[in-house]
């Protein structure tokens, strides 16, 4: 049996709500493991609080009840344990690719010698050596989430949280970055969590599949992704998982509430 590295423990959030002062609840008695070295995708609809669980794990948002266990320690907020690849691109405009790099490593006291081979390391990893003094508007969508990428991962995370983080790229970006995110898996062995409202996505990369109810998120159903590595969108075990996980998304989306065309 893997080793469980977080454990989600009956998480509950609710936001008071702005124009009518009522409460909007988020996420209704959430739990879940993640196991170590474990790829997670979790599914659902926009809007049904993927990114608030997300920040509830990385102790960026307060739960009102319920736990998250690091190692089965409570997750601290400054823990570089947790490295995390926002849904927008995040990054620092003012400061170079490498600079960008290098700022979760300003604040671990090392030499700065230490801290430019460390972002070169990473900046390589993603495939941007090179671009080390590029700012980041001179660079595509793409090479901008490989930055954050390699500033997520420099700090050495154990936990790897992703937030859609190729939900705005093209096609063939995403695909690409699919799999140079896959590789980078096997290279480090992270523990990687990853949202996405994308099921083609979701089944080519994840061990495990979790599906969310709409708002209030609870989990719905979890597939387990038993396919093996290099997989292949055509193959008709991975055609027949994608249908059946989109069958469920499907019926969480409120088709009555969407406008007619
Ligand atoms: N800080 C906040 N204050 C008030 N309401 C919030 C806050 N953050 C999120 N919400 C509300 O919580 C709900 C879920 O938001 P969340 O961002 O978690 O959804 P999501 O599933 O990530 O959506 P998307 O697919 O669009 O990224 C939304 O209705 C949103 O308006
Ligand atoms: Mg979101």
């Amino acid at each position: 049996m893997k080793k469980i590295k977080v454990e989600v423990k009956d998480v509950s959030k609710s936001f008071s709500k702005v124009d009518e002062g009522k409460p909007l609840p988020v996420i209704q008695n959430v739990s879940f493991n993640v196991y170590d070295g474990e790829f997670l995708c979790i599914v659902g609809s926009s809007g049904c609080g993927k990114t608030t669980i997300l920040r509830v794990i990385a102790g960026l948002q307060q739960a009102d009840s319920g736990e998250v266990l690091l190692d089965g320690n409570k997750i601290e907020l400054t823990s570089s344990k947790i490295g995390m690849v926002f849904q927008e691109f995040a990054l620092f405009p003012w400061r170079t690719v490498q600079k960008n790099v290098e700022f979760g490593l300003e604040y671990k006291h090392l030499p700065p010698e230490e801290r430019e081979k460390l972002a070169k390391k990473f900046i390589s990893m993603v495939g941007l050596s090179g671009y080390e003094n590029s700012f980041p508007h001179q660079l595509s969508g793409g090479m901008k989430q490989r930055v954050a990428i390699a500033r997520a991962l420099v700090n050495d995370p154990d936990v790897l949280l992703m937030d859609e983080p190729f939900g705005a790229l093209d096609a063939q970006t995403r695909n690409i970055l699919q799999d140079e995110l896959l590789r980078i898996w096997a290279e480090t062995k992270k523990t990687i969590i990853f949202i996405t409202h994308n099921v083609d996505e979701a089944v080519y990369l994840g061990d495990r599949v979790m599906v969310l109810t709409k708002r209030p998120a609870k989990i719905k159903k979890e597939f387990k992704i038993a396919l093996s590595r290099r997989r292949s969108r055509t193959n008709i075990e991975f055609v027949m998982l994608r249908k059946e996980i989109l069958d469920e998304l499907m019926k969480e989306i409120n088709i009555q509430s969407l406008p007619s065309t």
